[in-house]
């Protein structure tokens, strides 16, 4: 089956990871805590009680993990790297040793003929600024432009590829309003302006990164986006629907592509973002490429006392969920990715994140036969390359995740990677899935004609 027909030549093959999720050495070579450190000692914030403290011990292990990327032959690598390495105090005094760590692990991805692809902010903020009022404050929009040139002037002639914010959406709805993610705060008069300094930091992030790059520089933001369809044809999940797309997609999309915020959800919420002069033309600065992290779509119902934006997902029988309980939608990718090429004049997109949790297990025989995983893999491959047949500029595609690793307030009880990890012991197996993804990199590099066999291939060592 052809099913990859459409993806360009040149498509990059990558995998993806956060620092908190994977790194460790929480304490290590003059980091400071995070908010996330902080949050999972709030009794009950994190299922088992779990925290970052150890995860994956990348820190550590990153060798080893930059060999698991080699056998699945990616051509690419998207990580994040953690502020409070490089800026323990949250701005001012800068922390050799964080960049020396990030400098390592870029050179020997270049090495190893792994292209990095680095996310500033993927929802460590250092707890100093939080104490300052976190991203409600707008002194935490400068201070991230801060960072970004202390990371650009280091990194800069190595790093081509850059990503601002990772899905501004958690940060600011998941933890300043629902109170589900660091920082825990349940507060929409602090998430509303959380939302716009997110945006703002993302836009002089970006152009703190060009002014001190050495080389050609490609920024961007990553969102997490869903289709929000309503649950019937009655109105008022019609309006819901539109209101859950608001709040999820058109509050990121429309402000970063000049448009604003879209007015029908300032009235939902009530608040008006604290936008000052030129904010709107600072964020709306064109980006060079657009990171989309997709997992699941959303069906909404009315729900006229909850929570803004008052839309209740609901959840159908017959639909396969994966662990987290998110409906496997393959589809949803391909709307999204034609959705922010027809609607937003998107130039070019990676699928940044997209991939599954499921309860894997190694069986006697040391393998770990995740066929669930393999098959939402193809599935939203499939949809990629869908997609790019109806125009959109899809450059790439980065697996979530690498590695099994920390799933925020789930803690280590959700596994998406590709690579096993047996936490006591840090032993990592690559997964039946991962095994696929290596044959399908491998195949469609071989075949100009971009058909891969959809036989599944033998699981090797
Ligand atoms: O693990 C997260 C990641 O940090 C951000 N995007 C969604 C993933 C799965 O929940």
């Amino acid at each position: 089956m052809k099913y990859l027909r459409g993806l360009a030549p040149d498509f990059i093959w990558g995998t993806a990871t956060s620092a908190y999720q994977i790194e460790g050495a929480v304490a290590e070579d003059g980091r400071s805590p995070s908010i996330w450190d902080t949050f999972c000692r709030v009794p009950g914030a994190i299922d088992n009680g779990d925290t970052g403290d150890v995860a994956c011990d990348h820190y550590h292990r990153w060798p080893e993990d930059i060999e698991l990327m080699r056998r699945l032959g990616v051509d690419a690598y998207r990580f994040s790297i953690a502020w409070p390495r490089i800026l323990p105090e949250g701005t001012g005094r800068v922390n050799q040793a964080g960049l020396d760590f990030y400098e390592r692990l870029v050179d020997s991805l270049l090495e190893s003929g792994i292209r990095p692809f680095a996310t500033l902010y993927h929802w460590d903020l250092p707890q100093v600024l939080q104490d300052r009022g976190g991203w409600p404050a707008r002194d935490t929009a400068m201070a991230f432009a801060d960072y970004a040139r202390v990371v650009g002037e280091r990194l800069g002639d190595r790093i081509g590829d850059w990503f601002t914010v990772n899905e501004p959406l958690c940060s600011a709805w998941i933890g300043y309003l629902e109170g589900v993610m660091a920082p825990g705060e349940k507060d929409l008069s602090r998430a509303v302006p959380a939302s716009h300094h997110l945006l703002l930091g993302h836009g002089l992030a970006a152009a703190a990164l060009r002014s001190v790059s050495r080389g050609p520089v490609r920024v961007g933001a990553v969102l997490n986006l869903s289709p929000c369809e309503p649950a019937s044809d009655d109105e008022k999940d019609v309006a819901a629907a539109r209101r859950a797309d608001g709040h999820t997609n058109r509050w990121w999309l429309d402000p970063l592509n000049g448009r604003g915020y879209p007015e029908d959800m300032v009235e939902v919420y009530g608040i008006t973002p604290p936008v000052r002069d030129g904010d709107l033309d600072v964020i709306a600065s064109p980006m060079d490429h657009v990171g989309l992290n997709y997992y699941f779509r959303q069906v909404v119902t009315d729900d006229p006392t909850g929570p803004v934006p008052r839309a209740r997902m609901i959840s159908v029988p017959d639909w396969t969920l994966t662990g987290m309980g998110w409906e496997v939608h393959a589809d949803g990718l391909e709307q999204l990715l034609v959705r922010l090429t027809d609607e937003y004049q998107a130039q070019r997109i990676y699928v940044t994140e997209n991939g599954s949790a499921w309860p894997d297990e190694i069986e006697p025989d040391g393998h770990v036969e995740d066929k669930e995983r393999t098959d939402f893999l193809e599935q939203h491959l499939a949809a990629c390359a869908a997609a790019a047949r109806r125009g959109a500029p899809l450059a790439g595609y980065f697996a979530w995740s690498l590695l099994d690793n920390f799933e925020w307030a789930y803690g280590y009880a959700k596994r998406f990677g590709l690579v096993h990890v047996d936490y006591p012991t840090q032993r990592r197996t690559m997964k039946a899935s991962g095994h696929r993804y290596a044959d399908i990199i491998r195949s469609y590099r071989e075949r100009p004609d971009q058909s891969v066999p959809n036989e599944p291939q033998p699981i090797g060592s």
